[in-house]
C-alpha cells in the first residue's frame, strides 16, 4: 500500500483477520454449475473499482446521484434526529463523498468508526477521514460485516450510535442475504440508536435497465473486465471478444440481473481446469434487487427493525430509510 498523503492518525485499529475471498474458488465453483455464476463482489480489482466510480457519473446510472441529492435535502432533519455527539458507523467504508455529506450534516459528531474486509482500503479510507476531520475519533474495524462483529469489545466512544448503509449495496443480497445482514447491523443498535439505509425503487423497465447498460458502455465494460480479471489473475484463457454485457429487469424477483453472454460456442481454461459454453448461454454476475417501500418496510420488520421515517427524491426513485430496533 501507498502511505497516503495528510494521513490522519486513528484512534484504533482492530482485526478480526477475516478470510480472504476465495476469488479462485468461487470461480471455479460458479462456472461449474448448470446456470454459470459468480459474485458480484469479485468485480472490484482496482481496474473494477475505477470503472464503478465512472459508472456513478454516466447519465443513465441515476443512483448515486439521486441518493446524494436526498441526503443534501434532508441534512437538517437528520441532524436533527441523530443530536450531539453521534457514533457513525460505516460496515463497507467506502465513498468518501457521501460520508462527507453525512459527517457535514451531523452536530459535531463525535466518533466514525469504518468496517471493511479488506484491510489496506480499509485504513486508507479511514486515516484520509481523519485527515479531513481533525476533532473525530476515527477507528477501524477490519472484518467481514456479514458475520457477527462483537462491537461491545471494542473501544468505540459513547454516544447514540447511526449506522450508515448507502448506495443499495443491500440489494446486492438474495433475500435471505439481506435480511441476516439487518440482523447482524441491528445487533449492533442498543434503544435509541438508529440505521440510515439507502435502498433503490422498483421502477420503469427501461429506466433500470439503461442504468445497468449505460450508453457510454461503461457498465458493459465494468461486467467484462471479470472476465480480463480472471485470465490476469487465474491463469484464464478466455477470449473476453467472445463475450457480451446484457442487464435484464426480472420483475418476477424484483431485481436487474446483469449476465456475460457468449457470443458462439467455445471452450476455455481457468487455472488448469476445461469449461464450455455453448453460443447463447450466460454467466450471470450480479442482482440488483429493487424495493418497494412496502416490501422494504416488510424485510426491516423480518430483521425486527422498524421505519420510523423514510425519504424519497420527487421521481420516487430511490429512498432513505431510518431504522431502529423494533
Ligand atoms: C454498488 C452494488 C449498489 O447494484 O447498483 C452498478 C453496483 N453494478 N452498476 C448496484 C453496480 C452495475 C451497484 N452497487
Amino acid at each position: 500500500m501507498t502511505p497516503s498523503q495528510n494521513a490522519g492518525a486513528l484512534a484504533f485499529f482492530e482485526d478480526l483477520h477475516p478470510p480472504k475471498s476465495r476469488f479462485l474458488d468461487d470461480v471455479l465453483t460458479g462456472l461449474a454449475k448448470r446456470q454459470k455464476s459468480i459474485p458480484p463482489k469479485h468485480f472490484y480489482d482496482a481496474k473494477g473499482s475505477a470503472l464503478f466510480d465512472d459508472i456513478t457519473g454516466t447519465d443513465d446510472y441515476y443512483v448515486t446521484r439521486t441518493e446524494l441529492g436526498i441526503l443534501d435535502g434532508i441534512a437538517d432533519d437528520i441532524a436533527a434526529r441523530a443530536g450531539k455527539d453521534t457514533v457513525v458507523i460505516e460496515p463497507g467504508s467506502g465513498s468518501s463523498v457521501k460520508i462527507d455529506r453525512l459527517l457535514n450534516a451531523l452536530d459535531a459528531p463525535a466518533a466514525y468508526v469504518g468496517l471493511d474486509i479488506s484491510k489496506d482500503h480499509l485504513i486508507s479510507a479511514c486515516e484520509d477521514l481523519a485527515a479531513r476531520y481533525p476533532g473525530l475519533t476515527v477507528g477501524a474495524i477490519c472484518a467481514d460485516f456479514t458475520q457477527a462483529v462483537p462491537l461491545g469489545e471494542f473501544p468505540i466512544p459513547d454516544g447514540r450510535r447511526l449506522v450508515f448503509f448507502p448506495g443499495s449495496t443491500i440489494g446486492n443480497f438474495e433475500p435471505d442475504g439481506a435480511r441476516s445482514l439487518l440482523c447482524r447491523l441491528r445487533d449492533w443498535l442498543r434503544p435509541g440508536d438508529a440505521i440510515l439505509i439507502g435502498a433503490d425503487r422498483v421502477k420503469s423497465a427501461e429506466v433500470l435497465e439503461n442504468a445497468y447498460d449505460d450508453q457510454q458502455g461503461v457498465t458493459a465494460a465494468f461486467n467484462l473486465n471479470l472476465l480480463t480479471r480472471i485470465n490476469r489473475e487465474l491463469n484464464g484463457d478466455i477470449d473476453t471478444g467472445a463475450f457480451s454485457h446484457r442487464a435484464v429487469w426480472n420483475a418476477e424477483l424484483s431485481r436487474v440481473e446483469m449476465h456475460l453472454v457468449a457470443n458462439r460456442d467455445m471452450q476455455f481454461t481457468v487455472s488448469g481446469q476445461t469449461f464450455a459454453m455453448k453460443k447463447g448461454e450466460t454467466i450471470h454476475t450480479e442482482n440488483s434487487h429493487k424495493f418497494t417501500i412496502d416490501r422494504f418496510t416488510a424485510l426491516a420488520a423480518s430483521a425486527d427493525l422498524s421505519v420510523k421515517t423514510h425519504w424519497s427524491d420527487d421521481r420516487g426513485y430511490f429512498t432513505l430509510y431510518w431504522l431502529e430496533r423494533a
